[in-house]
This record gives structure tokens, C-alpha cells and sequence, in this order.
């Protein structure tokens, strides 16, 4: 069920990797015992709880809930598309990409060229900057030093027509590739440099790649800021100025979002850790993930003018859905006529002093709904909810929309009632992308069948036609009935494959949720196949002794049910000759469930 990836590729492909070789390649790993440890790439934590299974050949987060394959961390961790990670893991494992995924990889291909050009005009740009009088000049009077003239690879685009384009052509990069990249603009017949006498500010992917520019003008003359136009590499909307360089230490403890190329490049230079900047645009959703999966803490800086005031709460509604217990967003407005680049010119302390003074989401939240309320009056007090409410719905259940839902009961003295919210619907499925666990699925016996045979496939094929109508009876049952059918078919497949077939299936989040789960009280056993051959079948035993249980339950729930349903008309005098007999059958049934559960409880 991959993009049109043969299901076999795969799993030929897992079983050539080893995750511990794809994670140590990019994390280093400690062994300890079976598995392997390290400190999590995708929360923040000091103590390792990020493990990796050789055995399973999975790996699984303690601390954040995040699991999954090897192909799942290498798309996660690089920030690739499936079709990437899986091109990119099959050339290290020596496999060759079938026809068709060869087909849409070219896709990915065709990016190489625009890259190459991208990552040469860069190179171009910086060397032009030291022999450019103007160019130093203005950098060094705006501050900059040499080190963040390094760090962000800051070059200069000179004051001529072709001057990359000469540079690039004498390279062999062809012409249409330097148009598709955004680097040379066609006008009729002609062709000439997008950026001139512009200071260059290469803009990275989380990778490291160039994928784009931003130009400033030295003077007056022309817009103040050119950027590179959309292009098959570059999407103003999903990329961040300075997250490349943020990424690079430590995951940092917490994000600056700001506005500026050169609000970024002067925080980080004056040591005020990480800022990062949208390219002039408001910031988007995917934005908004992609900080998150940098640290759980963000500090808005925004203008105090008017317009400082709208980024700010546009920023602030697409925050809302992924404020996840634990994550903390506060808003910085800055003195008319300052930036952060102006403010940390003039005092580095004084913007610290400004960054511990925020205002927290939740603040400015309520104060912006409250504007022109005076809540002295059961009408105003009735506008607030109503206008809080469908903003309230948008946060994820957890102890954070309880304390605002509870602010707001305490400002109309009055409960109100927050219908599910639609980020906890998608919660697994945000989850993939590196979200710490909210609040925990209810663990019903049905879910928790299907967690088992998520992670002990062979299960499957050991419930009986019976089993299965057990199955099929409780509610919402299709997944699970698909699940078994599925898993029957391949006594042999692994969660690992398992999870890969399901991909991009409707129900991938859900079955990534119990992947998650522990199924057993006690641990699987270790890979130690001579020492723990009688702990492996203990083990094997008590799954399917769960099974068992499991099963039990389920029909017991269903009579109890049908039991309570028929009591009711019998009660109500309306059960027929023929329910009576049913009655008095599925109670001798329940009492005999019963007693088998009690004696396979001793
Ligand atoms: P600002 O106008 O606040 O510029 O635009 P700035 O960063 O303070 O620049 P300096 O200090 O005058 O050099 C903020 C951001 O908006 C985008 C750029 O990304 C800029 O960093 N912008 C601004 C444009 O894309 N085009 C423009 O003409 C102006
Ligand atoms: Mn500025």
C-alpha cells in the first residue's frame, strides 16, 4: 500500500537494513543490553529514553511515544518524503529501485540539477563578497560579524546582468536548470541574473541544502527584499530561515520567531538562542509543526504596530491545534520602530529582560477575545464564549485546554462545553510527525486485540472461525477484522512490515498508536535464542493466553448486552415465548463464561 512501491520491495529492503546501522549513522548510539539507547531527536530530554530494538527493528521513544521503522526514522529525521527515504536507504543497502519507483523518483532526481546550481551560485556569491568595498561596508556597518558572515554563508550578488549566469554556464548547468531554480529570470528571448547588487542570504533546508535566496538592496533603489521565486525545491510556506543553523546544536530549549533575515543572523550572533524567521510571509501550519519539532518552546517577536498585532494572532490560531500539554508559546511585541535586530544592537540584556516578559498564548488569547467586552453583562459575557469557543475546540485534549476551557467557565461563570477537538482526531496521525503523546487512547479489549496482532502478526492466524465472529461483532470491528485477515494470510510478517504495507492507509495513524503499546504487563524476551528458548515460549504463551482473555471479554460484554436488552422488555412485559428461552440461554452462557474466567484468573 506504499505510493506505488511493490510491497515486497519493501519488505526486501527491511530485511537487508539494519535500523541500528541507518540511526547510528545519524545519532550516536549506546548499547544497552538487547537494544540501544540515546537521547530522543524529537523531544527534549537529558536522560536517554529513545531506544532502538535490533530485534524488532524498530525504534521507540519512552519519553514522546514516537516509533517506527527504519524507513519511518530516516523520513522523519531528514524531513524526507517516503519515496526519498526509501530511494535514499535502498542505494546504502545496494538494492536496486524497481521500475516504477525509479519513475517517480526521477522526480526527486530532477531536483539534483537545481541543487547543484543552487549550492555553486552560494559558493559564487560568498567569494564575490570580499572583493566588494560596498558590499563589506554595508555588512560591517550593520553589525554583522565575520563569524555569522560564515555561519549563514552571507554573499553578494554584483552589480551586473550575467554574472552567475557566466559563472554557472561555464560550470555546464544549462540554462533552463538555472530558470528552474529561480536564479536567472527570462523576459522574451533574454536571460539575466535574478539577484543583483543584492547582500545574498542563502536559505537551508533542514538538511543543510540550499534551496533558495533572499537579496537586500544596498539602497533605496528597488525592493528592499527579493526572494527566490517557488520552485520545485524551494516552498516559501513549509521553510524556515535559520532552522538549518538552530538544528545544528543541541536540540535547542526553545525557538525566537521573528520576522527578519537579519533579526535572525544578529539574535544568534548576540548569542539569543534559536531564532528563526517565515520569508516575509504569515506563518503557516506546516511552519508551526516544523518549530515544534524543533523544541517545545516558542517566543513569538512581532512589531507592537498594527500589522505586528495581526502576524501575531494569525500565528497564534494555527498554534492552537498543536499546543500539546508541554509545549509553551509566548508573545514578544517590541517598541515601535524597534526589531529584534535593532533591539539586541542596542542592549542584549534589555532584550532578554524583554524576551522574560512575554506574554503567554493563553493571555493574549483571552485579551484579544475580550477587546471591546466589557463582561458586565450576561450578553457580553455570552459573546466572549461564543467567540472562545470554536478557538478553545481547536487545542488538543489535554491538561492545557482544561485549565483555558476552565479560565474561560471562570470569566462568563459558566460551563461550557468543548465538543472533541479536531486535533485529537488527527493526534496519532500528528504523532508521525514527532508530536509527544496527548491524551492516551482509551484502551478498550477490541483495541487492544488489535494492538497485539500489530505487534505479534503470527497471532492471527491462531483465532478460530468463532474468534472471529467475536470479532466482527463489536462495534467498529472493520479495521480489525482487515487486520486479521491480513495478518492471516502472512503468518510469517513482522511489525516492522507490517507497518510498511499499511502505510498511507486510512488507518496508519491508528495502527502506529498500538504499535505504541504495551501489550503484556512483562517484556518480550531478548534476542538470546539458546538462553531464553523457555522464556520465549512462556512468553508466546501468555500472548496468546491475553488473546484468550481478550476474547472472553468481549463476548461477555455482548452478552451482557443482549442480556440487559432483553431484560428490559421482559421487564416491560414484552418478551416473547421464544426471548424467554434466549434470555434464560445466555444466562447460563454468561454464568458459565464466568466461571472459566475465574478459573483461568487461579
Ligand atoms: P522588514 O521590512 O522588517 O525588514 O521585513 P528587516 O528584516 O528589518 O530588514 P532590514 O533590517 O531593513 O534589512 C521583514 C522580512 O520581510 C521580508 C524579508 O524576509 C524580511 O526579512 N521582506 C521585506 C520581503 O520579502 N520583501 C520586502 O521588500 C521587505
Ligand atoms: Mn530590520
Amino acid at each position: 500500500m506504499g505510493q506505488h512501491i511493490p510491497e515486497n520491495f519493501i519488505d526486501e529492503l527491511i530485511d537487508r537494513l539494519d535500523i541500528v546501522d541507518v540511526v547510528s549513522a545519524r545519532l550516536p548510539l549506546q548499547r544497552a543490553g538487547h537494544e540501544y539507547r540515546a537521547c530522543c531527536p524529537f523531544h527534549d530530554e537529558k536522560t536517554p529514553s529513545f531506544t532502538v530494538s535490533p530485534q524488532k527493528q524498530f525504534y521507540h521513544c519512552f519519553g514522546c511515544g514516537k516509533h517506527g521503522s527504519a524507513i519511518g526514522f530516516v523520513m522523519d529525521f531528514d524531513g524526507l518524503e517516503f519515496i526519498d527515504a526509501v530511494t535514499d536507504l535502498a542505494r546504502t543497502a545496494g538494492l536496486e529501485l524497481p521500475q516504477g519507483v525509479a519513475a517517480e523518483h526521477a522526480q526527486a532526481d530532477r531536483s539534483k540539477p537545481l541543487l547543484a546550481a543552487l549550492q555553486q551560485a552560494a559558493e559564487f556569491y560568498a567569494g564575490q563578497l570580499s572583493g566588494h568595498r560596498p558590499a563589506t561596508d554595508y555588512l560591517q556597518q550593520r553589525g554583522l560579524s565575520e563569524d555569522s558572515i560564515k555561519r549563514f554563508q552571507i554573499g553578494y550578488a554584483p552589480d551586473q546582468w550575467r554574472s552567475l549566469h557566466e559563472h554557472l554556464s561555464q560550470r555546464g548547468f544549462a540554462d533552463a536548470v538555472l530558470v528552474d531554480a529561480g536564479l536567472l529570470v527570462s523576459k522574451g528571448d533574454k536571460l539575466y541574473d535574478k539577484f543583483r547588487h543584492r547582500i545574498m542570504f542563502p536559505i537551508h533546508d533542514r538538511r543543510g541544502r540550499i534551496i533558495a535566496f533572499g537579496g537586500r538592496a544596498l539602497d533605496d533603489k528597488g525592493p528592499k527584499y527579493m526572494n527566490s521565486p517557488e520552485t520545485a525545491v524551494y516552498h516559501k510556506g513549509r521553510e524556515l530561515f535559520g532552522l538549518y543553523q538552530a538544528r545544528q546544536r543541541q536540540r535547542p530549549e526553545r525557538l525566537l520567531l521573528v520576522e527578519g533575515y537579519l533579526d535572525v543572523i544578529m539574535l544568534d550572533q548576540h548569542g539569543l538562542q534559536a531564532p528563526v524567521a517565515t520569508s516575509g510571509t504569515a506563518t503557516t501550519d506546516a511552519q508551526v509543526r516544523s518549530l515544534f519539532q524543533t523544541s517545545d518552546q516558542v517566543v513569538c517577536c512581532f512589531d507592537g504596530d498594527r500589522a505586528g498585532r495581526d502576524a501575531a494572532w494569525k500565528a497564534l490560531q494555527h498554534m492552537l491545534p498543536h499546543m500539546q500539554d508541554g509545549r509553551q508559546v509566548s508573545f514578544l511585541f517590541l517598541p515601535e520602530g524597534e526589531d529584534p535586530d535593532s533591539m539586541v544592537r542596542k542592549s542584549a540584556q534589555q532584550f532578554k529582560d524583554l524576551l522574560q516578559a512575554a506574554v503567554p498564548l493563553s493571555e493574549l488569547l483571552f485579551r484579544e477575545l475580550e477587546k471591546d467586552l466589557q463582561l458586565d453583562s450576561a450578553e457580553s459575557r455570552a459573546a466572549l464564549a461564543k467567540k472562545a469557543r470554536p478557538l478553545l475546540q481547536q487545542l488538543p485534549e489535554g491538561v492545557y485546554r482544561e485549565m483555558l476551557s476552565q479560565q474561560l467557565d471562570d470569566k462568563t461563570s459558566h460551563r461550557i462545553k468543548l465538543g472533541s477537538s479536531p486535533a485529537n482526531r488527527t493526534q496519532a496521525a500528528s504523532r508521525r510527525a514527532g508530536e509527544p503523546a496527548a491524551a492516551a487512547v482509551v484502551r478498550t479489549p477490541l483495541r487492544h486485540l488489535a494492538a497485539m496482532l500489530v505487534q505479534q502478526p503470527w497471532l492471527a492466524a491462531g483465532l478460530s472461525e468463532t474468534d472471529q465472529q467475536i470479532v466482527a461483532a463489536q462495534k467498529n470491528a472493520d479495521i480489525v477484522m482487515q487486520l486479521i485477515d491480513f495478518c492471516a494470510h502472512r503468518p510469517q510478517i513482522s511489525m516492522v512490515k507490517l507497518m510498511e504495507h499499511w502505510r498511507g492507509h486510512a488507518a496508519e495513524a491508528f495502527l502506529h498508536e498500538l504499535a505504541g503499546w504495551q501489550v503484556l504487563a512483562d517484556t518480550a524476551p531478548t534476542d538470546d535464542r539458546q538462553r531464553d528458548e523457555n522464556h520465549r515460549h512462556e512468553y508466546e504463551q501468555k500472548l496468546r493466553t491475553t488473546v484468550a482473555d481478550l476474547l472472553m471479554r468481549m463476548q461477555s460484554d455482548q452478552l451482557s448486552a443482549r442480556i440487559r436488552m432483553l431484560t428490559t422488555a421482559q421487564q416491560q412485559g414484552v418478551l416473547s415465548a421464544h426471548q424467554k428461552q434466549e434470555l434464560r440461554r445466555l444466562l447460563m452462557d454468561k454464568q458459565q463464561l464466568q466461571s472459566q474466567q475465574r478459573s483461568e484468573q487461579h
